[in-house]
């Protein structure tokens, strides 16, 4: 069984999903340790509750090197396959990225390459786009850059602010994560310049 790492900082809602689809199997993998950098994170709590092996490392203060090869280690200790990032708000290093080469996936609240960084669903009010939505990616040591896995699209109505809009990405968040892991760990498919091609049932 596949062996997932998810790095979060904060309400966790991602990783509950992910977790969920793993015990209503659809997603056959398991979720070898959960991984805060902000002790007071509401998701690693949750993920304890679920009776997961949560792990707070703080990252105050730390260099960002010093503290990734804390991280590495942890993920190795758990013997995991993929990286999951689930609103863990630290760039990761090179060295990290490197170390887990095509192995680390992301979920941004944009339709990317629109709106990467910070603020996503409030950049795409302001901006006053009429469809918005999520992303699942690779990642590579662009921000919010590497090849694209899944989507999803969700309309922006005239009463939305970015709180509501937010509320209607995130519950596409929690189907196309979970999809797209499966897709990841299937190891079906391929890779072609930035397109990843789905190869199940082809
Ligand atoms: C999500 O909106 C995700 O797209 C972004 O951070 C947020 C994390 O939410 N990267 P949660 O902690 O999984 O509830």
């Amino acid at each position: 069984m596949k062996r997932l790492g998810i790095l979060l900082s904060g309400r966790g809602s991602n990783l509950c999903a992910i977790a969920g689809a793993i015990e209503a199997g659809k997603l056959d993998a398991e979720i070898a340790v959960a991984i805060s950098n902000r002790p007071e994170a509401r998701g690693i709590a949750a993920a304890a509750e679920r009776g997961l092996n949560a792990r707070v490392i703080p990252s105050r203060g730390l260099d960002r090197e010093i503290y990734d090869r804390l991280l590495i280690d942890e993920l190795r200790a758990n013997g995991v396959d993929l990286v999951c990032l689930a609103g863990y708000m630290r760039i990761l290093s090179g060295h990290f990225i490197r170390e887990f080469s095509m192995r680390i996936l992301n979920i941004h609240p944009s339709l990317l390459p629109a709106f990467p960084g910070l603020d996503a669903q409030h950049q795409a009010i302001e901006h006053g786009v009429k469809f918005s939505g999520c992303t699942v990616h690779f990642v590579d040591e662009g921000l919010d850059s590497g090849p694209i896995i899944r989507q999803a699209v969700v309309p922006v109505f005239d009463s939305d602010d970015a709180d509501s809009l937010a509320a209607r990405i995130l519950e596409q968040e929690h189907v196309i994560y979970p999809e797209a892991i499966a897709l990841v760990l299937s190891g079906n498919f391929r890779i072609e310049g930035r397109r990843v091609i789905d190869q199940r049932g082809s």
